[in-house]
């Protein structure tokens, strides 16, 4: 499994604000957006393109788009949508599923509550969106459930990640056929004893949505 820490000053700078506990529901969201963008650089890297010949006002060339399938982008509920609208700038042609997924406060166990996604994602590149990569367990059910359905490849994009998710998810996923990656603004020092990043951000939902 391969795991980006994208190391870039402007990741750094929207991440720093986004941590600071001062700033407030609309700057976060509009900072969400703005980082997903360029995480979603590095995220695609590996996008799938095919030649095309077009031409230009002065010859005709070659060069390559989007191939067919397109690429499915799974924004994980609550909190993965604050990233949809960033991923979908740079990549809007791409399909987009959902996936409802909740993790259990005590138990810390994720359990997948809603779906919109294609059954058959055979020659889909997956990627899913979801800002903190904690125990691990939202992602690994998230992964497992596009693998099941034929997932060519799955990268997750997360804002903040614990060194414990990273581990949980390379230790599930470590015979995997599948690639998987995951593409991170930052690796933070810890999990707590509530299943929060340290430092962290809080809670990533309620930073977006307020609280419920
Ligand atoms: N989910 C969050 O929103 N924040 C964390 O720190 C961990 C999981």
């Amino acid at each position: 499994m391969k795991v980006v820490v994208v190391n870039h000053p402007l990741v750094t700078h929207k991440l720093t604000v986004l941590r600071d506990k001062q700033t407030n529901s609309q700057i976060f969201r509009h900072l969400v957006e703005e980082l997903v963008t360029l995480l979603a650089y590095e995220a695609t890297r590996d996008v799938k393109i095919q030649e095309v010949s077009i031409q230009t006002p002065v010859t005709q060339t070659k060069g390559a788009m989007l191939a067919t399938p397109r690429p499915v982008v799974v924004p994980i509920l609550r909190a993965g949508l604050g990233m949809l609208e960033g991923m979908m700038r740079v990549i809007p042609s791409a399909d987009v599923g959902f996936l409802g997924m909740v993790r259990d406060e005590k138990t810390l166990q994720a359990s997948t509550y809603a779906n919109r996604l294609p059954d058959d994602l055979t020659k889909r590149q997956c990627y899913v969106l979801d800002p903190m990569l904690a125990t691990g367990g939202t992602l690994i059910a998230a992964i497992n459930y596009l693998i099941e359905r034929g997932a060519e490849s799955v990268t997750a994009i997360c804002l903040l990640s614990a060194p414990e998710g990273a581990k949980a998810v390379e230790e599930a996923f470590k015979d995997s056929k599948t690639p998987i990656a995951i593409v991170t603004g930052a690796m933070d020092e810890k999990l707590n004893e509530h299943g929060y990043i340290v430092p962290g951000l809080g809670d990533a939902g309620d930073r977006l949505y307020g609280v419920v």
